[in-house]
């Protein structure tokens, strides 16, 4: 009897500790929209090019465009979440998740009709 509840306890704290280790955000409900993200945190400098970011929209594809190229994908996210310059870590945006910087940045590359 015992014994069998120490199974049961030690499953239920591994249970408990994947949980645990998952992100607060990871939950797909709670990933907030890039669309929503950018006109909250992003728009302020990447829309007028404030600090000199670079500003988006399909006037601004080729930068965009050269930027994946050259760089790629990946490194822009993560430019994005860890911040270069004068680009704030997160944008500024300090409890968005990974994902949701990485949706944010997606809806910027469409925008520019980049992707
Ligand atoms: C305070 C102004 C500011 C805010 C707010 C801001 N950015 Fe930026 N961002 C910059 C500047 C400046 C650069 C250019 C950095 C450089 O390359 O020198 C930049 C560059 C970038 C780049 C291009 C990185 C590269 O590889 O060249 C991405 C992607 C980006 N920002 C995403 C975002 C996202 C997503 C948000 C909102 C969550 C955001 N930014 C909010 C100022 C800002």
């Amino acid at each position: 009897m015992l014994r069998s509840l120490g199974i049961l306890l030690s499953a239920l704290w591994l249970a408990a500790c994947s949980d645990d280790s998952a992100p607060a955000t990871a939950d797909a409900s709670q990933t907030r929209d890039g669309a929503q993200l950018y006109r909250q945190y992003c728009v302020t400098c990447h829309g007028s090019g404030a600090l000199g970011a670079p500003r988006v929209g399909k006037e601004h594809r080729l930068y965009w465009s050269h930027e994946i190229e050259e760089e790629g994908f990946d490194t822009i996210v993560h430019e994005a979440i860890a911040g270069i310059n004068s680009m704030p870590p997160r944008g500024g945006c300090f409890d968005c998740s990974d994902d949701e910087i990485r949706n944010t940045v997606i809806y910027m590359l469409q925008l520019s009709g980049a992707k």
